[in-house]
C-alpha cells in the first residue's frame, strides 16, 4: 500500500491532491490543512518554520507515508530545507513555477502571483535569479487572495472587483511588451482560475504546478502504487469540514476526519 501524506494551510492542496488522484488513482491519500494556522501568507518565517516542521513532524510519526506532499508554497519556500535534513522519507515541494514561465513567455515579461510570504523568500529570488535572468519578472504578493479562495470553495460570494484588485498589478506594460504568463505561487490560486481569466485585462497563460508536481509524486513512490485508494481529510482545528467541500473531498475518495 501506498500512503502519502497531502500538506497545507487550508484547502489550496487539494488542487495539487486532484492531480495527485488522477496520478496514482490507488493510493492512500491523508489530506492535513493547519487551518488553525491559515493564512501562512502572513506568518512570521521562524515561527511558521517552527509550526510546520512539528506538525509535519508528528503526523509523520502517526501516519508513516511513503512520501510527504508540501503542498503550499509558502511553507515549501521555507521548511523543505530542515524536514530533508530531519527525515529520510521523501517530500515533494511546492514552489514558484519560475523555469517554465520563462522558457514559455514570448514578451519576456511574466509575473509571479503569490502569497507575501512566498514572494519576499530568498528561495523565490534565487529561481529567478538561476532561470530567468533575462525576463522581467513581476513579483506580486497578495494577502486577500487565498482568503478569497478559501470564501469561493465554501461557497460563498466573492466580488470580482475584489479579486480584480489583487491580480491587476500582475498585468504590466514595459517599452511596447506586456506579461504574458502569470505563474500561480499559491495553490489556493487556481481555485480562481476561471474569475482570474474572466478579469484578466488581457489573455495570458496561467501556471499552475499542480500536474507537474503530481508527476514528481509519481515518481518517487513509483507510478504503479499500489493500494485501496482512499484516505481521509483533516483539519487541525478540529472543526467539521464546510457542506460545500464534501462533495469536492468525495470526488478524491476523502473521507472527512478529525485531526
Ligand atoms: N496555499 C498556500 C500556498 O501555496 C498559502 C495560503 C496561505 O496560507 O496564506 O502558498
Amino acid at each position: 500500500m501506498t500512503r502519502l501524506l497531502v500538506f497545507d494551510s487550508g484547502v489550496g492542496g487539494l488542487s495539487v491532491a486532484s492531480e495527485i488522484r488522477r496520478a496514482l488513482a490507488q493510493a492512500e491519500m491523508i489530506y492535513v490543512a493547519d487551518d488553525a494556522g491559515f493564512p501562512y501568507g502572513e506568518w512570521e518565517d521562524a515561527a511558521l518554520t517552527e509550526r510546520v516542521v512539528a506538525l509535519v513532524t508528528e503526523l509523520i510519526g502517526r501516519y508513516r507515508p511513503d512520501s510527504v506532499v508540501i503542498a503550499c508554497n509558502t511553507a515549501s519556500t521555507l521548511v523543505l530545507p530542515p524536514l530533508r535534513a530531519r527525515f529520510e522519507v521523501p517530500f515533494v515541494g511546492t514552489v514558484p513555477a519560475i523555469k517554465p514561465a520563462a522558457e514559455r513567455t514570448r514578451s519576456g515579461v511574466v509575473a509571479v502571483l503569490g502569497t507575501y510570504g512566498t514572494i519576499r523568500r530568498d528561495y523565490t529570488r534565487a529561481l529567478i535569479e538561476q532561470f530567468a535572468k533575462d525576463c522581467h519578472v513581476r513579483l506580486v504578493g497578495s494577502g486577500n487572495l487565498a482568503p478569497l479562495a478559501e470564501q469561493h470553495m465554501r461557497g460563498e460570494p466573492v466580488e470580482d472587483a475584489a479579486i480584480l484588485a489583487e491580480i491587476a498589478p500582475a498585468f504590466v506594460a514595459i517599452d511596447g511588451r506586456r506579461t504574458d504568463i502569470v505563474s500561480l505561487a499559491c495553490t489556493h490560486f487556481p481555485f480562481l482560475l476561471p474569475q482570474f481569466e474572466r478579469l484578466a485585462p488581457w489573455p495570458v497563460d496561467w501556471i499552475d504546478p499542480a500536474p507537474a508536481i503530481a508527476r514528481r509524486v509519481a515518481t518517487v513512490v513509483g507510478e504503479a502504487a499500489a493500494g485501496p485508494g482512499g484516505g481521509e481529510a483533516m483539519l487541525t482545528s478540529g472543526k467539521p469540514w464546510p457542506a460545500a467541500l464534501l462533495p469536492r473531498l468525495a470526488t478524491l475518495g476523502l473521507a472527512p476526519g478529525a485531526a
